[in-house]
């Protein structure tokens, strides 16, 4: 598949890392291509394979499957402008409504990122919710110092997209759980806010998840 990472951060850097086994076609996207070039030409040096890098809507145009690595305050903007391109795809959103200070949501109750994205999207973009209280940290060693993988919950309104993430979310390590339609975004961004709580009274390095026992 042609795996396009939007962004250039903490995230596309930990996605693009989880998935370096894998036969994925893999660019990453940026405002400044060249700054995507370089990150693929230091991740490919580090790494047994070769990413690419080139514009958000050139990495858009060749995508099976798309990452939203950017800030949510400008995906909206960026998806509108990328959705043409999108048509058909999965888009992955991983985006968190923070605030500032990351202590609260800056959407509205009774709504989301993931779905503020999909109205944008337009209903020919498959959006997908996923790896939002995924830290950027866990990507290198998603077995938390041989502890089992924290679990990635998967939300979305077409079933063959999320199967699709779930199979990549399951190559970068992590466990998969399906956890309904894509407005249950309001919980796993919920969910978020919790983990950098915790994360933070505990003095826990960013390096925690979720994990469903059954
Ligand atoms: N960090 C985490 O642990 C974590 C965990 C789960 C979910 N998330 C979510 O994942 C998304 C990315 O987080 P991140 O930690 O990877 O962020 P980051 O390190 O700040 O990277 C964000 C990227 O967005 C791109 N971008 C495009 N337009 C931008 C603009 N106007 N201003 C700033 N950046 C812009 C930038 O790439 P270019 O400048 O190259 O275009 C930048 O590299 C966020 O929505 C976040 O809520 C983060």
């Amino acid at each position: 598949m042609q795996i396009a990472i939007l962004g250039t951060g903490k995230m596309a850097r930990g996605i693009a890392y989880a998935l370096r086994e894998t036969a994925h076609d893999i660019t990453f996207a940026s405002r400044e291509p060249a700054r995507a070039e370089a990150l693929a030409r230091e991740m490919s040096s580090e790494n047994a394979r070769t990413y690419q890098g080139t514009s958000y809507a050139s990495a858009a145009a060749r995508a099976d499957v798309a990452f939203l690595a950017v800030p949510f305050v400008v995906a909206p903007t960026l998806v509108t402008s990328l959705r043409d391109h999108l048509h058909e795809k999965v888009l992955v959103d991983l985006t968190n409504p923070l605030n500032d200070d990351f202590t609260g949501l800056t959407t509205l109750d009774g709504t989301s990122a993931a779905e503020e994205i999909a109205r944008v999207a337009g209903p020919r973009v498959k959006v997908v919710g996923a790896l939002k209280h995924t830290f950027s940290g866990t990507f290198a060693e998603p077995t938390l110092n041989g502890g089992p993988a924290p679990d990635v919950l998967i939300v979305g309104d077409d079933a063959a997209a999320k199967q699709k993430v779930a199979e990549l979310v399951t190559a970068m390590g992590f466990g998969a759980l399906d956890a309904g339609p894509l407005k249950v975004a309001r919980t796993l961004e919920r969910m978020t806010l919790l983990l950098i709580d915790l994360a933070t009274r505990n003095h826990w390095n960013w390096n925690a998840g979720f994990k469903i026992l059954k």
